[in-house]
């Protein structure tokens, strides 16, 4: 990587978005513990709840405000002044505050407070006003963007520019776009809003296609510098971008990608261990990057490949998303090489002839049990004579 790379800022909705799923809400305790481990990994900006949805997500808010170290801490609130009043009290004794305001700008959701368009754009440049007047760091989100006229969002975005926006969000609340036309969207604001290069644009996207990573790396190739994500993807309905997965692209693919995270991904598979635990959403065994299996090979051709040189099936290193080791499991699939390796990691060497003995009776075992654990070849290895 060089120094000239573009850096992108990780934005991280674990503790607003993501907490928003069904069942996944956390305690004051947990809320506090996720936010110091995100501070800690380097995330830039954490968005750490809604103030005004409850007294309990108010205190957690200002709390982890004032816990902050380094990261920049930021609270949600709709386009009204109340809400932006009180996520002005939770957010302001951060040493780097953001007040994020949002209003739905589709038709679908211009429909609920019917509000006509003119109505709309006058509320914007209110409510933005507004935020601006107590933080000079205002994010704000057309939610429903990807869903929203072409004219209607670049109007609107010009209005939150001039009202004092310093980051414009593009929400894909419904998980629809697709990555062509994700980048297809960023690039037409870029060139059409005036003041467009003087704010930072954001990706926000939802996983409801299982597309959210490819668009929010689409985006970020097309002038995107914010991503929005939580860890796990946890999030409402599908989830969100999932936060190791665009750090993981961007370093493992920074050839085609040359842009630069903050993100020390070494403390990724705590963090995803803590946000299963806390929030009760365990990771699927399949996971990328975080995953139970995602360092994990139980075929024969691919242990033996891995015993010879790791990178004939692993495009990462264990080691940079936190894990120590490569998980090698031994089951039916496995071969003579990686029972061999396995045992010797055990303390047993073995001869040729002994290693066929052994690797036949373990076969057999392996065809009656999915996994064998150290302890299944440890009794294999008692039962074994030795015929060299
Ligand atoms: O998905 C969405 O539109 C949101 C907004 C509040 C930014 O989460
Ligand atoms: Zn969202």
């Amino acid at each position: 990587m060089t120094q000239e790379q573009d850096r992108v800022v990780i934005f991280d909705t674990t503790l607003r978005d993501g907490e928003q799923s069904p069942g996944a809400t956390m305690t004051h305790a947990e809320k506090l513990e996720i936010a110091s481990l995100l501070d800690e990994m380097g995330v830039d900006i954490i968005e750490a709840g809604f103030p005004i949805a409850s007294e309990g997500d108010f205190a957690a808010v200002a709390e982890i405000a004032k816990n902050a170290k380094n990261s920049v801490i930021c609270g949600l609130a709709r386009a009204q002044l109340p809400d932006i009043d009180r996520c002005w009290e939770a957010i302001k004794h951060a040493s780097r505050p953001r007040i994020h305001t949002f209003i739905g700008t589709s038709p679908l959701h211009r429909a609920i407070p019917n509000l006509t368009m003119d109505e709309m754009a006058e509320r914007i440049d209110q409510t933005v006003s507004h935020a601006r007047n107590l933080c000079d760091n205002v994010q704000w989100s057309p939610m429903d963007a990807t869903r929203t006229e072409e004219d209607y969002l670049c109007r609107t975005v010009e209005i939150a520019i001039k009202a004092g926006a310093t980051t414009i969000n593009i929400p894909d609340t419904v998980g629809y776009t697709a990555p062509r036309e994700s980048a297809a969207l960023i690039r037409m604001l870029l060139e059409r809003v005036p003041g467009a290069d003087e704010i930072v644009f954001a990706t926000h996207c939802h996983n409801d296609l299982g597309m959210a990573t490819a668009n929010s790396l689409a985006a970020v190739e097309a002038g995107a510098r914010q991503i929005e994500c939580t860890i796990n993807g946890l999030g409402e309905r599908a989830g969100n971008t999932a936060l190791e997965e665009v750090v993981m692209a961007l370093k493992v693919r920074n050839d085609i990608m040359p842009f630069q995270t903050g993100i020390d991904t070494t403390k990724l598979m705590n963090i995803s261990r803590r946000v299963a635990t806390v929030s009760g959403f365990p990771v699927q065994f399949n996971k990328a990057i975080v995953g139970k299996n995602a360092f994990a090979h139980e075929s024969g051709i691919h242990q033996d490949g891995m015993l010879k040189n790791a990178e004939t099936f692993e495009i990462m290193r264990p080691e940079d998303v936190g894990l120590t080791e490569t998980n090698i499991v031994m089951g039916k699939h496995s071969g003579r090489a990686a029972l061999r390796s396995k045992l010797e990691d055990l303390g047993f060497e073995l001869g040729d002839n002994q290693l066929k003995d052994v690797f036949v009776r373990f076969k057999e075992l392996a065809d009656r049990k999915k996994e064998i654990y150290e302890e299944d070849l440890i009794a294999l290895m008692r039962t074994t004579t030795d015929p060299e």
